[in-house]
């Protein structure tokens, strides 16, 4: 019997790796230097959490939450994303009392989509949530955070920033009456699933990819005219700031986003190279989700990025990332065998910048060089007989064209630490 992954569920073998490890590296460096501090909080949680935040008449609640009962009758869903749990964690901790918070996650998340290229049923996001800050600043700060890792992993070009306003509730209730009666007009355009959603959630047709229905949409009404002036100040001033950053953005009034919980500020990074799955990041603003969960009111803005998507991205520019071996110590005979591990121990002590093996499962000297060379290893050491009664480890090089060199210990530590 052949047990398989779970379909749209994938392992991220060793050879990817360096890929996620580079990005988490930067992350963890850049969410640092810029004073944002992570949370881990569960990937289980009650349903009801999600089906109240993200919204009942949205695709992640409606069609895509992995749920189920657990052994005491709770009704629980994995995760379909972090803004959430984030915000319920810190209610609970009393994190929002009165002060603001920058705070940073990473992790799986899980959503029951069709699989295909760039969508998983698991797949992994890394987020940003800062809380406490009414001005449009801290939705720049985030915008410039993001712009500058994606300079850090050069993958600036190729990104596209749309932003949008999307307002407040009452601007929005206004909206989307003006786009009811719009749509209604056109229903012999609309499809089956625009025409289900007239009436629950008309603003997500303008996300509609359905090329039979694009002039309609181009056509709508656009949420812009609608904003009030304390949103269209708030919406005004950030593009002010971004272009003092010298960020490119493009003002999209299509822009809304599938999520229930935005107010305002709403952003995507989007790329064409990846396909249909061209959405690398999305936020926003979100200022009554604490409020809705019990808090205190409390405004807040965040975005997350598909680690996934960001990493094929990486692959076209940069194809090969590895992980590199330096050394491999090949020892011959029972003596050597022996002090193998001593010496590799010292040298793992001296040198801990050295990405170092000691061979395992004995074997001839050809046998031995041999799995040194699959390694990828850069030089081997030999250990034989004749070495370990002088005191001595030969070098040999394994890509280089220089002679091999058999020197003491000391010597070489000495050598291996330049
Ligand atoms: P989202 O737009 O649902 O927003 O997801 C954010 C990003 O997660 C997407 O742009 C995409 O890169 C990635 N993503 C989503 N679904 C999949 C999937 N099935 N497979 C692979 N990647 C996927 C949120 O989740 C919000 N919580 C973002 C946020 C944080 N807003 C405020 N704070």
């Amino acid at each position: 019997m052949h047990i398989k992954a779970i379909r749209g569920m994938h392992d991220i073998l060793p050879e990817d790796i360096p890929y996620w490890q580079l990005i988490e590296a930067s992350i963890r460096r850049l969410t640092r230097c810029y004073g944002y501090r992570e949370i881990r909080f569960p990937i289980v949680e009650e349903k009801i959490l999600f089906k109240r935040t993200i919204g009942e008449v949205t695709d992640i609640v409606e069609k895509e939450m992995y749920e189920f009962t657990d052994r005491n009758g709770v009704e629980l869903a994995l995760r379909p994303e972090g803004t959430a749990g984030c915000v319920r964690a810190c209610i609970e901790h009393g994190l929002l009392y009165n002060t603001t918070q920058r705070l940073w996650y990473m992790g799986p998340m899980f959503r029951h989509e069709r699989p295909q290229k760039g969508r998983y049923r698991q797949f992994y996001q890394f987020g940003m949530e800062a809380f406490g800050f009414i001005g449009p600043d801290i939705d720049a700060e985030m915008i410039l955070w993001i712009d500058k890792l994606l300079q850090t992993l050069h993958l600036r070009n190729g990104l596209v920033l749309n932003i949008n306003s999307i307002g407040i509730p009452e601007e929005r209730l206004q909206y989307r009456q003006h786009l009811i009666d719009y749509f209604s007009k056109y229903s012999d355009v609309l499809d089956e699933e625009s025409k289900r959603r007239l009436h629950t959630n008309p603003m997500r047709i303008l996300d509609s990819k359905n090329p039979l229905m694009a002039e309609c949409i181009a056509n709508a009404p656009s949420i812009t005219s609608f904003l009030g002036a304390d949103s269209r100040y708030h919406f005004d001033s950030l593009c002010q700031l971004l272009d003092t950053l010298n960020i490119h953005y493009i003002l999209n009034p299509r822009l809304v986003r599938g999520l229930d919980y935005y107010t305002n500020t709403v952003f995507e990074w989007t790329t064409d190279v990846l396909g249909a799955q061209g959405t690398v990041c999305a936020g926003g603003r979100y200022n009554g989700l604490v409020s809705l969960l019990g808090g205190q009111d409390t405004p807040a803005v965040g975005f997350a990025i598909g680690l996934e998507r960001l990493i094929e991205l990486m692959k076209i520019n940069q194809p090969v990332l590895t992980q590199t071996i330096d050394g491999y110590l090949i020892s011959l005979g029972e003596k050597a065998e022996q002090q193998a591990f001593l010496i590799a121990e010292k040298i793992r002590e001296q040198c801990p910048h050295l990405s170092f093996i000691v061979h395992c499962g004995k074997g001839s000297l050809k046998r031995q060089f041999k799995a040194a060379d699959k390694s990828g290893a850069h030089f081997a050491l030999i250990l034989g007989e004749d070495e370990i009664n002088k005191n001595l480890i030969t070098i040999k090089f394994l890509r280089e064209d220089k002679p091999q060199k058999t020197l003491t210990l000391v010597e070489l530590l000495k050598f291996l630490e330049k």
